[in-house]
């Protein structure tokens, strides 16, 4: 690393990003970027301090860029920031890059190529919250990501870098590990399920402490932020959604992978960035396992932002995007997640056990049997059953994608029920875990 006389490292001194990437800007896909290399690049966090009720000037400059998480939700980051804030104790922060979602890839990516950045989102979010210790949870099958973070917590506490301690831990690779809930109580107990009990983590999460939970990538966000500003941020992006945002674009486009867009990107410009589509598609699934199937024909020019994929009966979740083939079977595909789905059930709540159960027998039943008039009719009263009932909100994901399933593959059920079996082509398997690599704990 090279100073200059007043000890700021010239890197400290380079631009902000004026075009994309931005998060992605350091990133290569073979190797991480160390600590020296990131401090000649962007200089160490620029710490401002919190007051005695541990709201720190940052806060202010997080809620004038808009930052919105990146875990899912797209919940406004200051408004959680204030919330913890707000209640008095020994704070905590929380790095959530447990990424359950099979086939998202984001999260890792940041984690394995461009650690610091995100550590540095989570010191500078735990100084302007008042926190002295960060707890980053990386999924347990994510080896590389977890070295590549060890060494990096490592490479921070020899430079004395942070005025915060961080701790590393690995929860096993189920879906519903990453709900923050699910993550906080695996700090606490081990287990890594969902306690969706008031208070709120907000008030007691970790040892019962006031206690922010982030996405990693919407901490790497906080980092550059803290660096360049709230209008630099907002220089992409829409007004209510700006920034860029990290998506994993899958499926039968010819450069699947990782690609930073502006929020509000259509979502055809998107498959095009992965190198477009190979072949005819008919529908894309956004938002993962958590989100919906949308018909291709109707959706190149939908905008990805939360507030339009809700509109067009979607959700952007954890920017999961995949292309899928107009010669394949959706329904087929789609009953096989639906058992996956209904297997990582974190089996605490009646609804969410017995309902995804049946809504999985029910999906695989209308896919591969000649089904009766009434298994179409027996599978939308699951969903309406289940939908709501559980004590976090995972069944309410797999209720919204099994109705997109039977919207958007309406004409392959009458197919089936009319041919008495599946006439596609082969069907690509969706990204699922293999049996022999799933994590069947929950500790
Ligand atoms: C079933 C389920 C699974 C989730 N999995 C993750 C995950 O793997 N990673 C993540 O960051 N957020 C996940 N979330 C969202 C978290 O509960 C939480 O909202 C998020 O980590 C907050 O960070 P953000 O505000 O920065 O997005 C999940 C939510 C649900 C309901
Ligand atoms: S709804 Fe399902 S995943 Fe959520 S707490 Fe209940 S059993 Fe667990």
């Amino acid at each position: 690393m090279t100073l200059v006389e007043t000890g700021v490292p010239i890197g400290h001194q380079r631009r902000a990003p004026e075009c994309l990437p931005r998060l992605l800007e350091a990133y290569r896909p073979d190797a991480t970027v160390e600590l020296g290399e990131h401090l000649e690049r962007y200089g160490p966090p620029p710490w401002r301090g919190s007051d005695r009720r541990g709201r720190g000037p940052l806060l202010h400059t997080i809620e004038q860029a808009g930052l919105r998480g990146r875990g899912g939700a797209g919940f406004p980051t200051a408004r959680k920031m204030r919330a913890v804030a707000d209640h008095r104790g020994i704070r905590v922060v929380v790095a959530n890059g447990a990424e359950g979602e099979p086939a998202s890839q984001k999260d890792k990516l940041l984690l394995t190529g461009l650690p610091h950045l995100v550590l540095d989102g989570a010191a500078l979010a735990a100084e302007a919250v008042g926190a002295t210790e960060v707890i980053v949870a990386v999924e347990r099958p994510a080896r590389r990501a977890l070295a590549a973070v060890a060494h990096a917590i490592a490479a921070r506490h020899a430079a004395q870098l942070d005025p915060v301690s961080f701790r590393l831990v690995a929860p096993p690779g189920r879906y519903v590990a990453g709900e923050a809930s699910a993550v906080v109580n695996y700090v606490n107990t081990g287990v890594a399920k969902p306690q969706y009990v008031p208070p709120r983590i907000s008030e007691r999460g970790v040892a019962g402490q006031p206690t922010l939970v982030q996405n990693v990538e919407t901490l790497a966000h906080l980092a550059l932020i803290a660096r360049y500003g709230a209008q630099w941020f907002r220089r992409l992006g829409t007004s209510d959604e700006p920034g860029s945002t990290l998506v994993t674009v899958a499926g039968a486009v010819a450069q699947p992978g990782v690609a930073e867009i502006a929020l509000g990107t259509p979502l055809g410009s998107t498959i095009m960035a992965a190198g477009g589509p190979t072949e005819e598609l008919a529908a894309m699934l956004v938002g993962g396992y958590y989100g919906s199937w949308l018909r291709a024909a109707d959706v190149w020019d939908l905008p990805l932002t939360h507030a339009a994929l809700k509109v067009g009966g979607g959700s952007l979740g954890c920017g999961l995007i995949y292309a899928f083939p107009a010669r394949a079977c959706g329904l087929t595909a789609s009953a096989r997640v639906a058992r996956y789905l209904a297997e990582e059930s974190a089996g605490q709540c009646g609804p969410c056990v017995y309902g995804l159960r049946a809504m999985a027998d029910t999906l695989t039943r209308l896919a591969t049997e000649t089904p009766d008039r009434g298994t179409l009719q027996r599978l939308h009263g699951y969903c309406d059953i289940v939908i709501g009932r559980g004590a976090c909100n995972y069944p309410d994901g797999v209720v919204g994608f099994v109705r997109s399933t039977l919207d958007v593959f309406a004409s392959e059920i009458s197919r089936h029920q009319r041919d008495g079996r599946c006439r596609s082509g082969e069907t690509p398997r969706l990204p699922l875990p293999a049996p022999t690599q799933r994590d069947w704990t929950w500790q």
